[in-house]
């Protein structure tokens, strides 16, 4: 059991008696916490992980590691690395480990920022980052190291950001990232918070891990672009993006869990690293605006209200609540003034997901809708990730915080991660220039243009 220097909550510990159960199933989550503070969490994050693994056949000798079987999308394999990441943490189980360092580093791809070709026909922003911030999570929590001679995690992470700030598009909507990389891909017109917001996360997290001052500048341009161009509201709610062919005119005004989380994250790591009373303000009325997505009856039970209610959650909406409840959790490390706030919510969310785990032939299968208190007779990876997340999430009280490079952190970065590989492929060229290219005309155009003049030092590879 790995258990952090931190103080248990014994206050908070006491109130736990019921979070997560023991048993060899799920169905009785009414189990006490010992006084040495072995919650039975664990054993039910392992339940729970169990179940989601069967989804994954990526380790199976003639399979691609890193990635999930139809309908499941790339990122949200990503996504799943970075819970098993936290799931060894916070529990100290390591059943996982070798499958993830074997994902993590087949999809690296050549430039280790999680680019690989196989993806340029769908992969987005946002999708990089999601790769990106489990990297940058095993560097957070001295996950083991990759084997000398491959890409190491803080390096992973920085190659990340390092290809998406060359994308910063000023051509429309005064700045911003694209939700698209790629201009052949549907959606490369929409400007998106979460792919805004991703770099946001990974910037801010970088500037705390490495105290490099390149990144707080991204992270605070990050911040107000958002801010400025509308997709955070004054009353700090996130809207989803908006079509740049109108200059960012016009919201797409649905509210997702996840993009009040990676915005919540980032800034309490802005307040962990500056210390300024604008970055705990920003924190916490994230924070606050966040209620949207809890009830009151059952309460403070995280939902996805834009969806979640009329049943019409896609593929990867089902694991987006998920993402809300991992960074809630993290944001107590980076700003413990958050920690009753954070720790009511995600306690009742877990009770309640929890409650709904007793699908399936071993009774650990969970359902949609937490509010439910009860399966509802429906099985989805995302939907088992993020019951996942949120149970394992309330145990976050017993792990040391993340670790930086001045203190404890053991993997090793470079700065000028991600350039592409001496001999680009013509994809790659594509994406690597046409980043304002608003008429979009696609490789040819891109490679005349890079050919007179690319700007960033790093797109010139040989
Ligand atoms: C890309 O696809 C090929 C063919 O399916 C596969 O062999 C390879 O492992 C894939 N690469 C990655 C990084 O998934
Ligand atoms: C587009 O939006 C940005 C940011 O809101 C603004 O600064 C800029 O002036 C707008 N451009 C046009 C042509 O309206
Ligand atoms: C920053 O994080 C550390 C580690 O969790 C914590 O001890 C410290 O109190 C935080 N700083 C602030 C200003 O909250
Ligand atoms: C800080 O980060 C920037 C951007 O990646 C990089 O160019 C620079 O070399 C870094 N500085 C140091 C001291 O590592």
């Amino acid at each position: 059991m790995r258990i952090g220097n931190h103080v248990l909550r014994s206050s908070w510990l006491s109130l736990l008696t019921t979070v997560l159960l023991g048993a060899s199933t799920v169905q009785s989550i009414e189990l006490q916490i010992d006084n040495e503070g072995r919650s039975p969490g664990a054993r039910t994050a392992k339940e729970v992980a169990t179940n989601m693994m069967t989804y994954y056949t990526g380790m199976n000798p003639g399979d691609n590691p890193g990635n999930l079987p139809d309908p499941y999308f790339w990122w949200e394999a990503g996504a799943m690395f970075n819970a098993l990441i936290d799931y060894w943490f916070y529990t100290g189980d390591d059943t996982w480990n070798d499958i993830t360092m074997q994902g993590m580093l087949w999809q690296a791809g050549d430039n280790a920022a999680f680019m690989p070709s196989n993806q340029s026909k769908t992969e987005g922003n946002d999708d990089q980052s999601f790769w990106a911030f489990t990297a940058m999570a095993a560097a957070e929590r001295n996950f083991p190291n990759p084997p000398h001679g491959k890409p190491q995690w803080l390096e992973m992470a920085q190659a990340v950001f390092n290809t998406q700030v060359p994308r910063w598009d000023k051509s429309s909507c005064g700045g911003g990232l694209r939700w698209q990389i790629f201009t052949w891909n549907n959606g490369y017109n929409y400007k998106n918070t979460i792919s805004t917001g991703g770099l946001f996360n990974l910037a801010a997290r970088l500037a705390k891990y490495t105290k490099n001052e390149t990144y707080q500048e991204w992270a605070e341009k990050a911040w107000d672009w958002t801010t400025n161009v509308g997709f955070m509201t004054p009353q700090y709610r996130f809207w989803d993006g908006a079509s740049d062919l109108n200059n960012c005119s016009e919201m797409n005004k649905i509210e997702w869990t996840y993009n009040s989380g990676v915005y919540l994250l980032g800034a309490a790591n802005m307040y962990n690293l500056t210390e300024d009373p604008k970055w705990k303000e920003r924190t916490e009325k994230i924070l606050a605006a966040s209620d949207v997505f809890f009830t009151h009856d059952p309460p403070n039970v995280m939902y996805e209200r834009a969806c979640e209610t009329i049943n019409t959650c896609k593929v990867d909406q089902r694991s987006f609540k998920g993402y809300l409840a991992r960074w809630m959790a993290q944001t107590t490390q980076m700003a413990p003034f958050t920690y009753d706030r954070v720790m009511q919510k995600l306690k009742a969310s877990a009770q309640a997901a929890a409650k709904t785990c007793t699908g399936g032939d071993k009774g650990t299968t969970c359902g949609m809708k937490w509010t439910d208190q009860k399966w509802d007779h429906s099985k989805d990876f995302g939907q088992q990730m993020a019951a996942l997340e949120v149970i394992q999430a309330n145990l976050i009280t017993r792990v040391a915080a993340p670790v930086t490079d001045d203190n404890g952190g053991t993997s090793k970065g470079n700065p000028n991660a991600g350039a592409p590989p001496s001999k680009p492929k013509p994809s790659e060229l594509a994406f690597d220039i046409t980043t304002g290219d608003k008429a979009g005309a696609g490789i040819l155009t891109a490679m005349v243009i890079i050919t007179i003049g690319g700007s960033a030092g790093w797109l010139i590879w040989d």
